[in-house]
């Protein structure tokens, strides 16, 4: 595995779009993450595919079921050996261990905690009368005590759980670099930022692959890192 953080999000709807943009940015990002819309629309096959692009594949698969089914889904995925698959922290302690055992040796197992676009009203409405963070942070806890390799988190909270789990592999994604048509909008991290707070790594997906040039933005990324 080569050491670049910077894991390109190919959220893109076509094998073959998804390829071109993989192929030319490929000298500069550390693995390529395939999420839900990929992995549904091209399955197994897709998956063998991008994987000719030489670099590790973060399956981004959010699995939440009971323990027995979730590792299940875990040795299914086997063959295409991913680096990296996540599981929902909410899915509780036993399901997080379960997917872990059930893991290939070289993946690590990472667990979401709280989605960013729940705000504590959404959270209420689902009986947790908790801020958002604060659940995160918990979560974190009992995603730690379940064994996992890390949790996905926002680049707000990694400072605060890269202090309470000093060895654990945190993903961090919704960073936009210093320069991104966003950042004065919204309350954004810069992959830089995010690094230096303790990610290990840093999912960048729409400021490469809607750039005018994604190689020169991938570049940019990797020249401030
Ligand atoms: O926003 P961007 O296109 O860089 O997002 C890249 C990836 O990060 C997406 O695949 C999305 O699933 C994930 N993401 C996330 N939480 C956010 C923003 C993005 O999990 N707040």
């Amino acid at each position: 595995m080569n050491h670049n953080p910077v894991w390109l999000a190919l959220d893109l709807p076509r094998l073959d779009s998804a390829e071109e943009l993989a192929r030319k940015v490929s000298g500069h990002i550390g693995g390529l993450k395939l999420g839900l819309e990929f992995f549904y629309a091209h399955g197994h096959h897709g998956v063998h595919e991008i994987h000719k692009i030489g670099l590790p594949i973060f399956l981004d698969l959010k699995l939440h079921d009971i323990p027995n089914t979730v590792a299940g889904a875990m040795q299914s995925i086997h063959v295409l050996e991913p680096s990296i698959v996540t599981v929902h922290a909410a899915g509780g302690r036993a399901m997080m261990e379960d997917a872990k055992a059930a893991a290939g040796e070289h993946c690590k197992v990472v667990a979401v905690t709280v989605l960013t676009s729940l705000d504590s009203d959404d959270l209420a409405a689902t009986g947790i009368h908790a801020a958002p963070h604060d659940q995160a942070l918990r979560l974190a806890e009992l995603a730690h005590a379940a064994g996992v390799d890390g949790i996905v988190c926002s680049g707000h909270e990694v400072a605060a759980v890269h202090d309470q789990w000093k060895d654990g592999y945190f993903v961090v994604p919704g960073l936009r670099p210093a320069d991104s048509k966003t950042s004065d909008q919204k309350r954004t991290v810069t992959p830089r930022e995010a690094r230096d707070a303790g990610a290990s790594v840093l999912v960048v997906g729409r400021p490469i692959s809607r750039a005018a040039d994604p190689l020169a933005a991938a570049r940019a990324i990797e020249a401030t890192l």
